[in-house]
């Protein structure tokens, strides 16, 4: 990448292209570098140990190719490792730096604070992985910022696998999509928000919403944590410098390329031309 200083964006595989997208539409300006580590997805089903072991290995990656600002564009990652890389990992980088130029941001604590954006009544849903729903994170942070909401979390172990192999449009997706908004509104039945909280889910938007009743808010988190890195960005100017503006974007996958290239074309509606790497 030259001297360029892209803002990194990682995800375990196609779902922090939901996220990507929206960054990139807000704000055009930068450079990105986005890793999907294709090759070990899905990250749902893993260990904390696992999934922070090979989380780290994506944000030293991209911290080795230029980056200085991370986004882990994954809500299992960001339940599992960002805590001990913001508390350990970082203070331990920017020591050897001797500056603190380097950040990791994540998507749960943006997601639950725009939570009172959407809901009326205070009774959200949240569509996870299994590991984003047993960590509890999002009840624990709307504690923080909505005590008096309640949250309800179901885990769809199905969800992201039929999204990276391909069979997002499939009729047997409806099975899995269908089975799991039930079964979450089953048990609340005054839902009327329900907050994807798994990147890879709004892949399955049209399935979704053929499930959800009327009436009931489906949010996405691309735009959310688009407008939460703005405004990061701009009360934090001496990091912002450090971000370089060429408005390019560039893919790194740990998986086939060629297969990665061709998905996130299609989804973001232009051509990409991935590399392989590994982590
Ligand atoms: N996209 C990721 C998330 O938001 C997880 C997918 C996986 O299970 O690997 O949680």
């Amino acid at each position: 990448m030259g001297s360029a200083h892209p803002i990194g964006v990682f995800d375990s595989g196609y779902g922090g292209l939901t996220i990507l997208r929206e960054i990139h539409r807000r704000l055009p300006d930068y450079d990105y570098l986005y890793l999907g580590d294709n090759a070990r997805n899905p990250y749902g089903v893993r260990s904390m140990e696992t999934v922070y072991r090979f989380t780290l290995q994506a944000v030293n990656t991209l911290f080795e190719r230029g980056c200085n600002l991370v986004v882990l564009a994954c809500n299992t990652a960001s339940a599992k490792a960002l805590r001990s890389i913001q508390q350990n990992d970082l203070p331990a980088i920017w020591q050897g730096e001797g500056r603190d130029l380097k950040r990791v941001l994540g998507v749960i604590i943006p997601s639950v604070e725009a939570m009172g954006e959407f809901s009326v009544n205070g009774h959200i849903g949240i569509l996870a992985t299994q590991g984003t729903v047993a960590s509890r994170s999002y009840q624990l942070e709307a504690a923080k910022y909505h005590p008096d909401f309640k949250v309800t979390a179901e885990a769809c172990p199905m969800w992201v696998p039929l999204v990276e192999y391909g069979e997002a449009g499939s009729d047997g997706a409806d099975f899995f999509v269908s089975r799991h908004i039930n079964s979450l509104l089953e048990r609340d039945t005054d839902i009327d928000t329900i907050l994807l909280g798994c990147t890879h889910y709004p892949l399955l938007l049209d399935k979704i919403l053929k499930y959800v009743p009327r009436g009931i808010r489906v949010v996405a988190q691309g735009a959310i944590v688009a407008d939460s890195l703005a405004d990061y960005l701009t009360r934090h100017p001496e990091l912002e410098r450090e971000c370089s503006k060429g408005g390019s974007m560039e893919f790194l996958t740990t998986e086939s390329p060629e297969i990665f290239s061709e998905a996130a074309a299609t989804f973001l509606g232009m051509p990409v031309e991935a590399s392989q790497i590994s982590l």
